[in-house]
């Protein structure tokens, strides 16, 4: 039978105390939602449900994707209810169905292909796991549990539950439901569950709200399962980490802190070298090559690509960019929607602003500000400029505090400075100008003209020297 999955995501997320609908909150740089949304899409199921309700129109818009089936839940009166708001949108009674949660974003392909696996000869599988604090999950309460045990069986450790000997699943009890005995039990409800559509409406079409949040709890299909003689069977998710459901920021955090370790463990086993995994965040898609080297404490956002040799030092921020073989990015560079050649060589405290690229070999040193320029092979820009809607030639050498003045307040415009050019220090090109090849422009000039080819070229005031001139002196009192 087909596959089809249901992603709950229409709740509040009162605890997060954010007018942000929780499922858009952004864990490595994507919100919670396109993670859940992107694993579902990796079990390529016939279809993909997702239950929106606080904040549908934005959730929609954010997520733009045309592969998924909108339900609206208009009021949000529980997990079983808003289960029931997709089920109409289902192909069939005999389709399975995995329901995921918008809040719960950490979980991996092979879990879940485990619990579809396991439908197949049982009426209702469940993933569980063992938490050592499960305060604020609902319980998973096994045969005999809540009566014939004793509390230090209750609190079982990963073995026994694995272990065929123990009791099957009888209920799911919610935290706020639940009575001191059963408050002690380790095992958790993941939330994430599968069965066939016929049974979850059957099971669905008999819940009431008769409970503590008085909602319609999803979690109480268990019991009606179990009631009828149906197999549930609870799998216990050997790695805790991944069932992470966030309800607050704190465990927002905790979450990113997770998926950067997975990036981090991910780009060391392809070769690359971090110098502390546990400082380095990628935002987006980090693409590399061998023997790349980061420093500690680079952010990456969006979908950057590292040559071979690449080398990153600390506190970089990096958007967006293509970074070639060899090149190495000094500390406190912040680079976006750039393209920077083999073997440069840029920073410390560079700006590389959208728009610039770098041929090969070229150096950018300190307080440089780059932006919408092309810098031709083994150009040097070693200090202190602004280089904005310029051409700069092969091996130009700039001198420290040049500025391209591209703004007359109104209108850009463009400055060209040809191959072989040597700009001496603090001269100003008032764009739109044009420097010719191999021309030599002599410090603290203000350029306002095209300049020839191959000759100096200065504008400056001359120098004089006044003979016999007296400092002013200060008056006697
Ligand atoms: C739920 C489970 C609990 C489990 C926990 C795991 C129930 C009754 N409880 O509790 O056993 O341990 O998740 O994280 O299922 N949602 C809707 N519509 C609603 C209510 C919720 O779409 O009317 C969505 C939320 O957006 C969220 C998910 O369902 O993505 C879970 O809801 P939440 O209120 O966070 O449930 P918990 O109390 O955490
Ligand atoms: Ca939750």
């Amino acid at each position: 039978m087909g596959l089809e999955i249901i992603i709950l995501a229409a709740g509040k997320g009162t605890r997060m105390h954010s007018d942000l609908p929780k499922v858009l909150h952004k864990v490595a740089g994507k919100s919670m939602l396109a993670h859940v949304i992107d694993t579902a899409q990796k079990l390529s199921p016939d279809a993909i449900h997702v239950v929106i309700g606080h904040g549908a129109e934005l959730v929609k818009e954010t997520i733009q994707n045309d592969a998924i089936t909108w339900c609206l839940q208009e009021e949000q009166l529980g997990t079983g209810h808003a289960v029931q708001q997709a089920l109409p949108h289902i192909k069939n009674d005999q389709q399975n169905v995995l329901i995921l949660y918008g809040d719960v974003p950490l979980l991996k392909i092979d879990t879940l292909q485990q619990l579809i696996n396991e439908l197949s000869a049982k009426e209702l599988v469940l993933l569980s796991a063992m938490l050592d604090d499960p305060t604020g999950y609902g319980r998973i309460v096994r045969e005999g549990t809540n009566d014939t045990y004793s509390q230090g069986e209750i609190q079982r450790s990963m073995n026994d539950v694995l272990n065929d000997s123990v009791k099957n699943v009888k209920a799911i009890v919610e935290q706020k439901d639940a009575d001191s005995i059963t408050l002690k039990i380790k095992e958790i409800n993941s939330g994430i569950l599968a069965a066939q559509a016929g049974h979850l409406k059957e099971w669905l079409g008999k819940i009431s709200n008769d409970n503590a949040q008085q909602e319609y709890y999803l979690t109480d299909c268990i019991a009606l399962a179990v009631k009828q003689k149906q197999i549930v069977e609870a799998i216990v998710c050997n790695d805790e980490k991944e069932i992470l459901g966030v309800n607050n920021k704190m465990n927002l955090s905790q979450v990113e802190r997770i998926i950067q370790q997975r990036i981090a463990e991910k780009l060391m086993t392809n070769g690359v070298t971090l110098i502390d995994s546990n400082r380095i965040d990628v935002r987006g898609s980090l693409i590399t090559g061998k023997d790349v080297e980061i420093d500690i404490n680079s952010i990456f956002i969006g979908d950057n690509e590292f040559g071979d040799g690449v080398s990153i030092g600390a506190n970089a921020v990096i958007i967006n960019s293509k970074i070639k073989a060899g090149t190495n990015i000094l500390a406190n560079c912040h680079i976006e929607n750039a393209n920077i050649g083999e073997k440069c060589e840029v920073g410390p405290y560079a700006r590389i602003r959208p728009d610039t690229n770098l041929g090969n070999k070229v150096k950018v040193g300190n307080f440089v500000e780059i932006k919408k320029a092309d810098v031709k092979a083994g150009s040097k820009i070693n200090h202190l400029s602004y280089i904005g809607d310029s051409e700069v030639g092969e091996n130009v050498n700039i001198g420290a505090g040049t500025i391209t003045c591209n703004y007359d307040g109104a209108n850009k415009h463009r400055t060209i400075i040809g191959d072989n050019v040597f700009v001496g220090s603090d001269t100003q090109f008032v764009a739109p100008v044009t420097i010719g090849d191999g021309a030599t422009i002599g410090a603290g000039s203000t350029i306002t003209k095209d300049t020839p080819e191959q000759k100096l070229t200065l504008a400056r005031s001359k120098q004089f020297t006044i003979d016999n001139w007296q400092r002013p002196q200060k008056k006697p009192k």
